[in-house]
Parts: structure tokens; sequence; C-alpha cells
């Protein structure tokens, strides 16, 4: 059996593209190979099998209109995104084909061993119609046999095709779920009682929106930040008992905890794996001693003259309409013009970095709300770039007079984040707070939404960069197949007895539902608890004794089973030797699968035991 392997682009996510050229022309039959559109005539097509999918497609591959020859890619891309989907495959993931007779070939992830039989995803019968492109089970059993060449009057049928969509397999599980108008606070009771622990309600705002009308933390617009004020109130509660606690969050993000802990004078460090937020969190820290008038003088004298690229490995120019493009390309090339001889030109230009890091998903065609994506009809004028880079200097200008005036006393306080990654970086100080919101299990993907401003600002340079800082994160659940394979086949992993039972509880639901966005579900939740308990391990050696640990964490809802997030982050701290001294709930949100269903929002304090001597 002759096969290929290609490699993923990002046409592949966005277009369905698959870039067939390394396949070579001898991998297909000649007669393939059609027009450039459809009504000056098709090739004679071949069939795909695609694993994971229920039905065949049939499909020939277009010529280019001018130059006549291969376009290298399948007329028939529908199914593409839905296989990528199923498959959690990224760009730069490589997928095999394979030619199992004359006109027929299959798809599949390069490092899956097996072909999925059909049995494992929504079941179609040979008389159902099929999306469009899609042939009867049938109709490719008789052609498998008998090698046809398609004729053209039964291409002509074909494409008569109704196009009745199937039943989709994930609402009929949604209304089918026996979640439905439940709630955390029913389902996390066993695991309260074994923990002996009850729930205190304290509704607190710990989300980032606040924040953008707050000196400082408004710099840069991070969704996924904490509020400031929650920080404060924290703060405020141990003012008496540390009198100036050393602050530690080992998911600094864009810094609010630190950048709040030098607002009160206090020491504080953190670590974050992502280089742009790391960027963000340490200019945010370490330039208030920059000087307002030069901050707005070296921005007024930046040459406009010249242009720098954008990045192309992202798509800069679908982002982007081209004039504002170019705008950026100028801002862009006026700020990698200011000379970095001294410290304090160092630092102005990397307030003008992150003031441009800032403007660009507003100039941008995308949205993020949370997750990046494309708006229709977005009105973005040419002068965009200008206006929003000016608001956006002159703010931060107008924050640092404020720093300069009201917390001139803390402007040399110690504060940095290391762009490292919390499972692994051992702290030399030792800490009374460790302050943190850990990413949520089944939420956001911190690279791939912050792609553009990594790209721009020279951070990443390719789509195999942004890959490797996402492998390397607490797990989320869009990493690669190959990076939970890797993990369920490593032996020393961290476990307890309640993540073994939703393991096997998730498990067992994915069997009952026939299909699930991801099979490997089980192990990925595995893995973020023992990422997590990787960290907090970090955490709890650098804390004093007497200190606190504070996180802010959501529970979740996985195929129809309840992962008490919060109470396993709280046993956790138990296995390492910490005291839970409370669970508040600060919020109560909806799970994004069944939507009735209450989840909560937590903040878990678990405390270092002071030891019997006294210290
Ligand atoms: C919920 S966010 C923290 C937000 C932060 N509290 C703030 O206000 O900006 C979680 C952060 O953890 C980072 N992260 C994920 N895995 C990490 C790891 N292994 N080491 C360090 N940082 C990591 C992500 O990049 C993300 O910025």
């Amino acid at each position: 059996m002759e096969s290929r392997v290609i490699e993923l682009t990002q046409s592949a996510h966005k277009y369905g593209n698959l870039n067939i050229a390394s396949c070579g022309s001898e991998f297909f039959p000649p007669d393939v190979f059609g027009a450039s559109c459809r009504k000056a005539g098709l090739g004679i097509p071949i069939i795909i099998k695609i694993d994971g999918l229920p039905n065949p497609v049939e499909t020939d591959i277009p010529k280019d209109k001018k130059t006549g020859k291969p376009r290298w890619m399948f007329r028939e891309r529908k199914w593409v995104r839905e296989f990528l989907r199923y498959h959690n495959l990224y760009p730069t993931d490589n997928i095999l084909i394979e030619r199992i007779a004359k006109r027929i070939y299959q798809v599949r992830p390069e490092n899956s061993k097996r072909f999925r039989p059909r049995a494992n995803v929504t079941k179609s019968t040979p008389s159902s119609n099929f999306l469009s492109g899609t042939i009867s089970k049938r109709r490719l059993d008789k052609l498998t046999t008998e090698q046809s060449l398609f004729p053209k009057q039964h291409r002509k049928s074909l494409d008569l095709r109704l196009n009745q969509s199937r039943p989709d397999a994930r609402k009929v599980n949604i209304l089918n779920s026996p979640k439905k108008n439940g709630s955390s606070t029913v389902d996390s009771l066993p695991y309260l009682k074994e923990l002996n622990v009850k729930i205190i309600e304290n509704a607190q705002p710990i989300q980032f929106a606040p924040n953008i009308n707050e000196h400082i933390h408004r710099w840069a617009p991070y969704v996924q930040g904490f509020s400031a004020l929650f920080v404060q109130t924290v703060l405020d509660q141990y003012r008496k008992i540390y009198r100036k606690p050393v602050v530690l969050d080992p998911f600094a993000g864009c810094g609010t905890v630190l950048v709040q802990a030098k607002l009160n004078g206090y020491l504080s460090t953190g670590t974050e794996l992502n280089p742009l937020l790391q960027f963000i969190a340490n200019t945010k820290l370490n330039s208030w001693d920059v000087s307002p008038r030069h901050l707005l003088k070296t921005y007024k004298e930046m040459p406009r003259n010249k242009r720098r690229p954008a990045p192309t490995f992202i798509k800069s120019t679908s982002q982007f309409k081209k004039p504002v493009l170019r705008n950026l390309e100028i801002i862009n090339a006026g700020i990698a013009s200011i000379p970095t001889h001294t410290e304090k030109q160092e630092k102005i230009k990397n307030l003008l970095r992150l003031a441009f890091s800032a403007i660009l998903v507003d100039c941008s065609n995308l949205k993020r709300s949370p997750c990046l994506g494309y708006v229709k009809n977005k009105v973005i004028h040419e002068s965009t770039p200008f206006v929003l880079f000016n608001q956006k200097v002159e703010e931060i200008a107008d924050d640092l007079h404020l720093i300069q005036w009201q917390h001139k006393d803390f402007i040399h306080t110690e504060s940095n984040v290391i762009c490292s990654n919390a499972m692994a970086f051992k702290h030399k100080n030792k800490f009374d707070l460790a302050i943190t919101s850990p990413p949520y299990m089944n939420g956001l993907d911190y690279v791939m939404n912050y792609k553009i401003e990594m790209g721009w600002l020279e951070f990443v340079h390719s789509q195999r960069d942004l890959k490797k800082i996402k492998d390397a994160m607490v797990v989320c659940d869009n990493v690669s197949k190959g990076l939970i394979r890797r993990f369920y086949e490593s032996s020393s992993t961290y476990t307890n007895t309640w993540i073994e039972e939703v393991k096997a509880n998730i498990k067992k639901n994915i069997v009952r539902r026939g299909t699930y966005r991801r099979e490997d579900m089980p192990y990925i939740v595995h893995k973020y608890f023992d990422d997590m308990y990787k960290v907090m391990k970090n955490v709890v050696f650098c804390l004093k004794s007497g200190g606190r640990f504070i996180l802010v964490v959501g529970d979740s809802l996985i195929a129809d089973v309840y992962v008490p997030t919060d109470l396993l982050i709280a046993r956790i701290g138990l296995d390492l030797g910490l005291k839970i001294e409370k669970v508040e709930k600060a919020r109560e949100r909806r799970s994004g699968q069944i939507r009735s269903y209450k989840l909560r929002e937590s903040i878990i304090t678990l405390i270092k035991k002071r030891q019997s001597n006294g210290s």
C-alpha cells in the first residue's frame, strides 16, 4: 500500500485546503485532474475514506485556469475541517494519505495506527442522504470491488444528492444529558463530606473586566486576567498577619497579582510560560521610573517612513485590511528604530512595544471574546492604528505621572516575572502569600489566543514555536494527541481515588454517547491534575511556614461527569501537607456544554502548617 505524509498548514484550518503537492502526480490516477471550475468539467473522482467521519468523500483535483497545472488540493473540502476538529489537529501536525485501492484513498492522522471503524461515530444508514461530497457505504463497497471509473451520467446523479443533514450527535447528547438542570452544589456534596469542608458563599469580582479602568492594569487588555480589586481584597485581609508579605504568582499572566502587590510596596515574583505575557507583566512592573515626557518625546520622534513587514506565518493579510496593515508596519518599524544603548531607552522601547501589542486585535478583523475569532463587517479605518497607538501611549504616560506622584516610594520595589515553567522552576526566595488563578481545565488556549501579538512582537516565528509553548503549559483540551499519549504511557504520574473515579466515569460516558470531541479526555483530565500537582509542589516548597496559598479556580462538567476541580486542588494541597483553611464560592457560571448546569468558581485558601518548634 502506497502512502504519503503531508503537513497541515493554516489554510487547512481556514479553508479546508490540504496541500497535497508533496504527494506527487504519480500518487493519483492521471484522469483525476479536472478543470478549474466545476462547470468546465470535473476529473474522474477518487474516493477518500476519512478516519473519524462516517462517510467517504468523492472528489477530483482541480487544475489552475491559467497554467493548467494541478492546484494540489482536493476540490471537495468541506470534510477537512470536520476531520481536523475530530482529531484535534493543528498546523504543523502531519496526516497520512494511503492508497488502498486503485481509486480509493484513506486519510488519518499520521500517528494513529488504527483506522477507526464507523461504529465509533454517528451512525448513518445507506439510505440516508449525506453531506455534500460524501457517498453511501453501499456505493463505496460496490466501487471498491468493481474499481468503477464513474461514468459521466453517474457523476451527474451524484451531484443531485439531497442535502439533508444527519442528526447532530452533540445536540442529542445535550438533550439527553442526565446533568440537565443540575448543579455543582449538589454534585460536590460527597466530596465535601470526605474533605470535611463547607463551601462559604463569598461573591467576589474575580474577573479582569474592571481592570480596564485601573491604572497600569489597563495598559494591556488581558481577558483571562484576575480582578485587581480581588487581589487587593486578599492583600488587605492578610495585612495584619504578614505586615509586608512576599508574594508569589506561579501563573503570572499579565501580572495583575504582582502589579497590585507592588502598588502596596510588597516584593513579588512570578512565573509565566507565555513570553509575550511575561514581557507585558515585566514592563508593567519595571517601567515606573520612566519619565512620561521622555516617553511622549520618543514616540513623537519615531520615524514614519519605513515599514517592518508583518509576520507571515499567522496570515496577517487576512487578519488586517491592507491599508491598516501598512500603517501597523510603519508603527512597528518606528518602534524598532529606537536604540537601546541605555536602560532608559530600553524601558521606553518596551513601553512602546507593549502599547503596540495592546492595539493589534482592535485594529484587526478579529475579536477576542474570549477566544480569538473573525468578526463579520468590522469597520476599521486606515488611520485606526495611529489613533489607537497615540491613545495608548498617552494613557501610559498619564499613569506614569500618577505612579511617580502617588507611589514614588515603591518605584524600585523588586518585582519580576520569570519566563519559566511553573511545574519545574525552583524559587530561591521564600514567600508568605501565593495568590494565583491557574488555567481552567477545559478553558482557553493561552498561546493560540495571543498568536497575533506574539508574532508581531517576534516572540515566536512559526506555528511550531507556538505549539512548543502550548505543549509545555498546564494542559488544556486542545493539546496534541501525541502529548496525551506520551502522558498516559509514562508511569510516574500523580493520581488519587477521585481522579481515577472521574476518569472511569468519563470513559464510560464517552462509550455511552458513542462519540466525543476528544476520546482521550479522561487522560487530559488526569494530566491537568498531574500538572497542577507539580506546580503546587513547587509552591509548597517555597512557602514559609504559616504562609498561605490562595487559588481561584472553576470546576467543570465533562462528558456529563462533574469534575470537582476546586476540591481536587484542595485535596492535592492536603496530600502536599497543607491545611484547607476555607473554600469560598466567588461566582456561579454555566457549563459550556449543558447550559442549564450550574458550576462555580471558588477561592481555595490553603495554609502551610507551622512546624512544631514554632518556627
Ligand atoms: C488564568 S491565567 C493567569 C492570569 C493572571 N492571574 C493575570 O491576572 O494575568 C493562567 C496563566 O498561566 C500560564 N501558564 C499555563 N501553564 C503554565 C506553566 N506550566 N508555567 C507557567 N505559566 C503557565 C498561562 O499562560 C496563563 O497566562
